[in-house]
């Protein structure tokens, strides 16, 4: 195994497909040069932040935000319902990052990011912009990641599950460790500007999570709206729109085999994790998050 990333593998056995900044692992998607401009982005007040370690609900929220926006400013350019501008990646062949094409936006922006707090733009610090983060149960986080990068050409390989599972314990996986991704934003989860929600949660009582999204984001909705938003948020419909209009049409994905909208349940890693990897799991578990307080939903 190499000690600077891991046991990832490009699909050609090459590890250039990730690299370390700042003692991180990347995707190659976020090159250098893009991770230090965006430390100097230029917040807006009224931007949105979704902030999630991937595989977490990131499509999701992000249609529910969306959704929200419309509902209650009528003259607002209909958007895109996915996070196709992932702020830190530049992929190649693109003349711009997508933080450069973000930054033209009209306001409100909405703003996708799977970057670690640390590497932010200095100005999410200042209290400026609404920030949602979503936190997944790992377990589930680590099986939907293992398939996204069985099916998805631009992340790196692996050659067995168990080898997956190491690394993810590990951190040694592209945005690196889900550990600190999720604490860092769970303690401060207190921050007037920031809302701290679960996929658990959205799963279990999206209507709930919808109301308390829009009343963070001043943007208070009625019944109406909110059965809008549930219906248009709901698994089905948001797999019905991906097979006609794929996530990422430039990473030319198979949309037979979506990364994005594929399961949606919660309690999917019983159908991968072995007894043994499973109790190694929760003690791992309870050795980096257990003093925080942070708990999820397993099933
Ligand atoms: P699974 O792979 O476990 O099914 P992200 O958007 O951050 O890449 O997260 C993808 C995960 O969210 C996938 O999980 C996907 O199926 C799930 N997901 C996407 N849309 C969903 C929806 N409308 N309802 C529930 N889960 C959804």
């Amino acid at each position: 195994m190499d000690s600077q990333t891991g046991n990832l593998k490009n699909k050609d056995g090459h590890s250039n497909l990730v690299h370390r900044y700042k003692g991180r692992l990347m995707s190659c998607l976020s090159p250098v040069s893009t991770l230090e401009a965006i430390k100097q982005f230029d917040v807006r007040d009224d931007d949105i932040w979704i902030m999630t370690y991937p595989k977490s609900g990131t499509n999701l929220s992000n249609k529910i935000v969306r959704c929200t926006i419309e509902s209650t400013s009528p003259n607002i350019t209909k958007g895109t319902d996915f996070p196709g501008n992932v702020f830190e990646f530049h992929p190649q062949g693109l003349p711009k990052a997508f933080h450069q094409t973000i930054a033209e936006e009209v306001s409100p922006r909405v703003i996708s990011t799977h970057l670690h707090g640390e590497l932010l733009p200095e100005q999410l610090t200042e209290g400026k912009a609404k920030l949602i983060y979503i936190a997944r149960n790992p377990k589930d986080v680590a099986t939907s990641m293992y398939y996204h990068f069985s099916v998805d050409p631009s992340c790196p390989d692996y050659s067995s599950w168990s080898e997956f599972y190491e690394d993810f314990k590990s951190g040694q996986v592209v945005f690196d460790s889900w550990a600190d991704h999720v604490l860092y934003w769970w303690n401060r989860r207190h921050w007037e500007n920031v809302l701290f929600i679960t996929y658990e949660a959205l799963i279990k009582d999206r209507r709930s999570e919808i109301k308390r999204i829009s009343e963070f984001l001043g943007m208070p909705l009625d019944d109406d709206q909110i059965d809008m938003i549930e219906e248009e948020s709901s698994f089905t419909t948001m797999k019905k729109n991906e097979a006609s209009r794929p996530l990422f049409p430039i990473w030319k994905l198979d949309p037979a085999l979506s990364p994005f909208v594929r399961k949606g349940i919660i309690g999917d890693w019983k159908n991968r994790f072995t007894v043994a990897e499973n109790e190694r799991f929760n003690e791992w578990y309870a050795q980096w998050i257990g003093d925080s307080g942070l708990k999820f939903d397993y099933d």
